[in-house]
């Protein structure tokens, strides 16, 4: 379990006169609680740690947008770690401590099955930023989620490694057995090599995102001479497994999912990562007007490119504060009720259409994103390997 850190952000002016990083948080005429719980140590802060840069930037940005009206938003930060159990306790805080209007979080679809029941029963919305396996928005009425995942953008990113080699055919599939998200992509990927007559799936490799040595399911992999390599991870083995495959001298092309979509697997895979494919549920060259005032926003405070997991953190803060600028409209925030806040929170929150930096979105019934645009990327590493980015290869719209 991780470490427990506790973060109190007082965003804008009143927040900020009101509040110091070590006293308890509590609900102020002026300021609204919202909970943060994303994975920030273990083998999730890699994902954690982008998605909190999305949500620092995206409370700067609607706090100074002034939208909400005589309020601004309170980000109240914690760490889960990256297991079931410290998403869990932490949960239980930022409902019953901290008193928040609703929750951004968890970090992974493994921790959202064990958490995400603990908001729905006390009735707290819960927007997930990052959680993408099957069956999250079906874990209750208060649960949603920004997060797309790859049923959309598999078969198109298939359909772009034939672009790049029009020869390929025989295809192999790893995935980490032990994750959620990583199970229910890869049968997704795996129903869209099946689907296509071209392709023929050689093998299908189990590992576990603990896992630091590939050598075994390797060597099994290219004995049977794949030309293309399918694989749903995180961003630790997925990133470990890219490098051991070019060690071991896989020439042909990669296809990462979720897993890798983030800036972090740089450093772990290095020059190696170069010309990995990623079905994307984000891209920072999507000209759209809010990912151009994202980028400039996320850019200025910390001189990188954002990826997917800010874009999509910064997407949920966005979604919250859209939805409080809507209903503080029609009532005065303050005098209502924080029970009564939070289920008029969730019904706004689901009934609304969002202009954010993944482009066009909004919510099924049941909390299910709908996005209009995926993407593929490439990745291009720098030739000293200590910078890379995800070039635009795709925009596909749904
Ligand atoms: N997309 C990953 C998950 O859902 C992080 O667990």
């Amino acid at each position: 379990m991780g470490k427990y850190r506790w973060l109190l952000l007082a965003l804008g002016a009143i927040a900020l006169s009101s509040c110091t990083a070590t006293e308890s948080p509590s609900i102020d005429k002026n300021s609204l609680p919202l909970g943060v719980a994303l994975a920030q140590t273990g083998n999730a802060a890699l994902y954690g740690q982008e998605s909190l840069q999305g949500v620092q930037v995206a409370g700067e940005f609607f706090n100074q947008a002034g939208q909400i009206k005589g309020h601004t938003l309170r980000l109240v930060i914690e760490d889960t770690g990256s297991d079931e159990a410290g998403a869990v306790n932490v949960f239980q805080t930022l409902i019953n401590r901290d008193r928040v209007i609703g929750i951004v979080g968890p970090t992974l679809s493994q921790q959202a099955f064990s958490a995400d029941p603990i908001a729905e029963q006390a009735g707290v919305p819960v927007v997930a930023p990052s959680n993408t396996a099957r069956g999250i928005p079906q874990i209750g009425a208060f649960i949603s989620r920004v997060s797309a995942g790859v049923d959309v953008v598999a078969p198109t990113a298939i359909q772009a490694a034939l672009e790049i080699n029009p020869n390929i055919r025989r295809v192999a599939v790893f995935f980490a057995q032990d994750d959620a998200f990583s199970r229910s992509e890869t049968e997704i990927f795996q129903k869209a090599i099946r689907e296509n007559p071209k392709l023929e799936l050689v093998t299908v490799q189990q590992t576990q995102t603990t896992d630091t040595n590939f050598q075994a399911q390797i060597n099994a992999t290219l004995n049977l001479k794949p030309d293309l390599i399918v694989i749903s991870g995180l961003a630790a083995d997925g990133g470990n497994l890219i490098r051991q495959l070019r060690e071991l001298g896989y020439q042909g092309l990669i296809l990462g999912g979720n897993g890798v979509n983030t800036v972090n697997i740089f450093p772990v895979c290095r020059r190696l990562c170069d010309g990995v494919l990623v079905a994307q549920a984000y891209n920072p060259e999507n000209p759209d007007p809010m990912n151009v005032k994202f980028r400039k926003a996320f850019e200025a405070k910390y001189r990188h490119t954002p990826s997917q997991f800010s874009a999509q953190a910064f997407t949920a803060v966005q979604v919250f504060a859209d939805a409080l600028a809507r209903l503080s409209q029609e009532k005065n925030l303050s005098e209502v009720p924080l029970g009564e806040l939070r289920q008029a929170l969730n019904k706004e929150i689901l009934k609304g259409v969002y202009e954010t930096p993944l482009g066009e979105i909004r919510f099924t019934p049941e909390g299910e994103v709908l996005q209009r645009f995926f993407y593929v990327g490439q990745i291009e590493m720098s030739g000293d390997g200590q910078t890379g980015k995800f070039s635009l290869v795709k925009k596909v719209e749904r």
